[in-house]
């Protein structure tokens, strides 16, 4: 098979309108969020998610474009933002609930996440999502100059490259998966693998976080595809693996995403955080431990298994309640879906419980904030907090553990870690737990409150380095800088490279 497919696209080349944006990120949200108050006054305010914190430090970097939806329905503003073209998607209520709430969040955001509630699967949603990807592929094709390099993100928009690739054959096109690549016997379940597969195979590079998720698309690239792969193991942000489509060779590499590490470094060790951090630390009563945990409210991150945890802590003695706050940011996140709707209701049970039974008036045990909050105080928290629980039961990277530790330039501080986050590669001194294990995460959270200092400060400086020396422009840099390689030496990529043949499936049998 080669590039043709069960999905058809949406015009020619000879019919586009060439853009002059020479860099174009394609993502399904802009890095704003638009908000219409009360009174029809329009505000717009960060995106939600690690994909926009990773990547409008990129932009601010360099100047392009940005495809994307605004968050509400029918809009077709364009905001303005210093050095970004933004060019806006505009998507109906019909879109919003099919294409965005069904096939992306509840068909493949659970499918990719190790099947945590059940995907999912419905033919009027998956039309919609080809739908939608072929007007992300048309606004793309306007908006990108004559060769110009086209960056296309994460799970909502995989049909984008083949489609984006008929229409203007002339882009550079690289795909990056901002969440985990799933197991084959699990990605297997989607009646549309083949086409998802062959849309991402339309780009020059695509990557994941980990060499796992690679080495997975690479299989499902010989069996689903049947096209002729590399079959070695991937390396971190080398040993790229190589599938052979026609003429073209796509390439397929690991790219573990990271922060803007030195600006939050920096920002933590100004006076006023330090002061805010203090006053956050006083207005909690000056409790010995104060436990953190951010995210956006979502069933994945694990956070009814920190409450879990704290709460069995609480019945066997184990944690004071008089020594003891946790704070629980959490983020509103795709509220209209049904799964995000009861795990939010359970949780806010579980902090009610919690509560209850340990708290004394005016000093609640567990702070529950359910909104985002503004950055700078995002800080301090980081700072102010002694143990920070990052508990997810799948997360493709993880940013906040990494956030957490670049805003700990004086070594304090503690992170419990979930095994099955991308971050946990990385940040091997942390306190890793299995979030399934839940004595597993207790003795974890335990051992993070009683650390001595100088082992607190051992763990953290190691976890320091690794996050001060591989931030978000290391990413982008490693990324763009391959992407910008492979048409260079498209004809020398599988030099040397064993391919095997997609049709030969003994090859696979000692995968
Ligand atoms: P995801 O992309 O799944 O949301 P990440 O941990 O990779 O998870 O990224 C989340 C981003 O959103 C981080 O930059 C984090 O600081 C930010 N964030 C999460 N919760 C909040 C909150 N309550 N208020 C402000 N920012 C938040
Ligand atoms: O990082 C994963 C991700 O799903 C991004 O693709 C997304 O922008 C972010 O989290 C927030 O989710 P949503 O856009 O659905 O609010």
């Amino acid at each position: 098979m080669a590039e043709s497919g069960h999905v058809s696209n949406g015009g020619t080349a000879a019919e586009q309108h060439v853009g002059d944006a020479q860099f174009v990120v394609v993502a399904n949200r802009l890095p704003v969020d638009k908000e219409v108050l009360p009174d029809g006054t329009v505000r717009w305010k960060r995106s939600p998610g690690g994909l926009v914190t990773a990547l409008e430090p990129i932009l601010r970097s360099q100047t392009g474009a940005w495809v994307g939806w605004s968050g509400i329905a029918d809009s077709v503003d364009n905001p303005d933002i210093e050095g970004v073209d933004i060019h806006a998607v505009p998507l109906s209520t019909r879109e919003i609930a099919e294409y965005y709430e069904g096939f992306s969040n509840a068909t493949l955001w659970p499918l990719y996440h190790d099947v945590i509630v059940k995907p999912e699967y419905h033919r009027e949603w998956w039309n919609t999502y080809v739908e939608v990807n072929r007007r992300f592929a048309e606004a793309t094709a306007k908006a990108a100059a004559h060769g110009a390099i086209v960056w296309v993100q994460d799970y909502q928009l995989q049909l984008v490259p083949k489609m984006l690739r008929m229409l203007r054959p002339d882009l550079k096109i690289g795909f990056f998966l901002h969440i985990p690549f799933p197991p084959v016997e699990l990605f297997m379940q989607n009646p549309w693998r083949t086409e998802i597969v062959e849309g991402l195979l339309g780009a020059d590079l695509i990557g994941f976080h980990l060499p796992g998720g690679a080495q997975n698309f690479l299989f499902l690239a010989r069996r689903l595809a049947g096209q002729a792969t590399s079959k070695g193991t991937v390396g971190v942000r080398s040993r790229f693996g190589v599938v052979q489509v026609g003429f073209r060779t796509v390439r397929v590499g690991a790219f573990p995403i990271s922060i803007d590490s030195g600006e939050l470094d920096q920002k933590s060790r100004s006076k006023e955080i330090r002061r805010r951090a203090a006053e956050i630390r006083e207005e909690l009563g000056n409790p010995k431990t104060i436990l953190l945990g951010v995210d956006r409210l979502d069933y994945t991150k694990g956070i009814d298994v920190r409450l879990k945890a704290l709460s069995e802590l609480l019945a066997e003695k184990r944690i004071d309640p008089e020594e003891t706050v946790m704070i629980q940011l959490a983020t509103p996140s795709r509220e209209r879906v049904d799964s995000y709707v009861k795990m939010r209701s359970g949780i806010e049970q579980l902090v009610g419980n919690i509560n209850g039974a340990y708290s004394s008036v005016g000093q609640p045990i567990v702070q529950y904030v359910h909104r985002a909050v503004p950055r700078e105080d995002l800080i301090a928290f980081f700072v102010a907090a002694d143990v920070m629980l990052v508990t997810p039961l799948r997360d493709g990277m993880n940013l906040v553990a990494k956030e957490y530790v670049a805003c700990r330039s004086d070594l304090g501080g503690s992170l419990v870690l979930s095994e099955f986050t991308g971050a946990a590669a990385e940040l091997r001194t942390a306190y890793q737990a299995n979030p399934y294990d839940l004595d597993g995460v207790k003795d974890a959270i335990v051992a993070a409150i009683e650390q001595t200092p100088h082992e607190g400060r051992r763990r953290m400086r190691a976890l320091r380095r690794q996050v001060l020396t591989h931030d978000v422009a290391k990413w982008a840099e490693s990324f763009l800088g391959t992407l910008a390689s492979v048409s260079e030496t498209a004809s020398d990529a599988n030099r040397g490279v064993h391919l095997v043949d997609g049709g030969d499936v003994s090859a696979d049998r000692d995968a």
